[in-house]
């Protein structure tokens, strides 16, 4: 063996740095031509993939921005269902509801994995994947069905889960107040308004908007290190700052471990406060342990902070912003707050069937702004056959939400925001199968039903209270781009709150 490297070695100098380089380059052509060239696998059209790297060039230059909308032009070149190769992973973009449906609920006992295997994905949970976001197979439903039963029980669709959300729009308000009318980011406190519901869920605490735990900016900060597509590549360690991601995913997880030691102090098995009380018990009973492993049961403790914050909040900033720039839609809802709910008491839930504009205002805002456009990306567990193509098992599977949503047969005017479109001749608000912001199918989101609760609430209680407006002097905010990573939030903007 030494021998023949040493041959080579040898050879290579003597013919020079070029030739090496096409030699290089001949070999991996045809070792790509060799691996794609599976006779049973009948990719549909898509871009063309070079070795190694994938289409990633191409998305590299047509998404320098990094834009949910870049991807849209492929669909008018190679049609509604795409092939292309991030880095050596396989991909396919389902851009229609009906392969979303296809894919994600009549194929889901094939279509529900998740592609654990990614880099970043096992960097961050392991190959086997943990908890519920990253886990497959009979384990992720027993999880799913675990957290889901676990959320009915610490309050989801209870009174007392609706009355800390009202209480937490209270001390927005007040703090919004605090602003008399003067410009400001409404960033970070929407985003502590939501984090304090799901903290109280899962660490049973909620914090002062002046006192913020180290947690919320250590995973804002995890969430937007890395950058859209790149994010699912395994070139992900040459193109993302992985170190920069890890330390900060590390102190995520080390934080949380601090508020289990702290839960651990005053556990009582007879009084669960919260999520993490649930964690100390089940992991202490030792049924089925292999399912309900401490990784795995922690990993759902980060799996419900980290997928019910960012999400949430920045459906409200966008919210604020098509609110700034619709002026006549913010006053049409403020006129229904006043004939419903009037002045003297907090939002609930049983306004919304009275509030249809309201209503119809939260849709539009779900559709036009998903902030998380291409969904968490699904795996095959087996070969499978969708729209006449032959699907290897172990294929990305990636539903682009954004492009259904702005899809112009499905929506007139789908960049325009129109609540109009979800109400009916007779003020009825229309239900549309196409509006999948959380996905469908049963990895679909488990937490619409809260995300929905706390949209309603915060957004009506913000607007009963004051008007927005943009600042005298400054531009109105971007209404479209954004800034495109685990979720799509708005560019930074100001406001004023004009108290009412
Ligand atoms: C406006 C707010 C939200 C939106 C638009 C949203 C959207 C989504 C989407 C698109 C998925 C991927 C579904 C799929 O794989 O097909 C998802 C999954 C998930 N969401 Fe949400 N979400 C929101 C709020 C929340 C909240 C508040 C929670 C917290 C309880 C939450 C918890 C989860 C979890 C745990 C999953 C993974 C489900 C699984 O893998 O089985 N989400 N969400």
């Amino acid at each position: 063996m030494a021998k023949i490297v040493h041959s080579l070695v040898e050879f290579f100098s003597t013919v020079g740095l070029p030739t090496v380089l096409i030699f290089v380059a001949v070999l991996l052509l045809s070792l790509w031509m060799l691996s794609s060239k599976n006779p049973r696998v009948n990719w549909p059209p898509g871009p063309v993939c070079f070795p190694v790297v994938g289409c990633l060039p191409q998305m590299m230059i047509s998404g320098r921005r990094r834009q949910p909308t870049d991807l849209l032009p492929w669909y008018d070149t190679y049609g509604d269902i795409i092939h292309v190769k991030f880095g050596e992973q396989h991909a396919i973009l389902l851009g229609t509801h009906e392969l979303i449906q296809e894919a994600f609920v009549k194929n889901a006992a094939t279509v529900s994995d998740r592609p654990t295997w990614i880099y970043f994905i096992r960097q961050i949970v392991g190959k086997d994947g943990a908890g519920v976001i990253f886990k497959s197979g009979h384990e992720w439903k027993e999880l799913r069905r675990f957290t889901l039963s676990s959320l009915r029980d610490l309050g989801l669709g209870r009174k007392s889960l609706q009355e800390r959300i009202q209480d937490e729009a209270r001390y927005l308000v007040q703090n919004i107040e605090d602003e008399n009318g003067k410009a400001f980011s409404p960033r970070d406190r929407v985003g502590k308004a939501v984090s304090n519901i799901i903290a109280t869920i899962v660490f049973g605490v909620r914090h002062d908007y002046n006192d913020t735990p180290e947690l919320l900016p250590v995973l804002e900060q995890a969430l937007r290190a890395g950058e859209g597509i790149e994010l699912f590549t395994n070139l992900a360690r040459f193109l993302m700052p992985m170190k920069k991601i890890m330390a900060l995913v590390d102190r995520l997880y080390s934080l949380i471990r601090q508020e289990v030691d702290r839960h651990r102090q005053s556990f009582d098995p007879t009084d669960i406060r919260d999520f993490i009380d649930l964690f100390i018990k089940v992991t202490q009973e030792e049924q089925d342990p292999e399912i309900y492993a401490e990784w795995n049961v922690f990993r759902i403790i980060v799996d419900l902070y980290l997928a019910g914050t960012d999400t949430t909040a920045n459906t409200l900033r966008w919210s604020l912003i098509h609110m700034v720039n619709q002026l006549d839609v913010q006053k049409r809802v403020q006129q229904e707050i006043d004939q419903v709910i009037g002045q003297g008491r907090v939002a609930k839930m049983e306004d919304k069937a009275e509030m249809p504009f309201t209503e119809a205002t939260i849709l539009e805002v779900l559709r036009i702004s998903p902030v998380v456009p291409l969904g968490v990306p699904h795996a095959t567990s087996e070969t499978i056959n969708l729209d006449g193509y032959t699907i290897p098992k172990g294929t990305m599977i990636l539903g682009d939400l954004y492009r259904v949503l702005h899809d112009k047969n499905n929506f007139e005017d789908p960049y325009k925001f129109k609540p109009e479109r979800w109400l009916d001749d007779n003020s009825k608000v229309i239900k549309s199968d196409k509006l999948i912001p959380f996905s469908i199918g049963p990895r679909a989101c488990l937490g619409k039903g809260l995300a929905e609760m706390e949209l309603f609430i915060f957004l009506t209680t913000m607007l009963q209270n004051f008007t927005f407006k943009v600042p005298e002097g400054e531009k109105p905010p971007d209404g479209v781009e954004g800034f495109n990573a685990s979720t799509f939030t708005p560019y930074d903007y100001n406001v004023c709150a004009v108290r009412r």
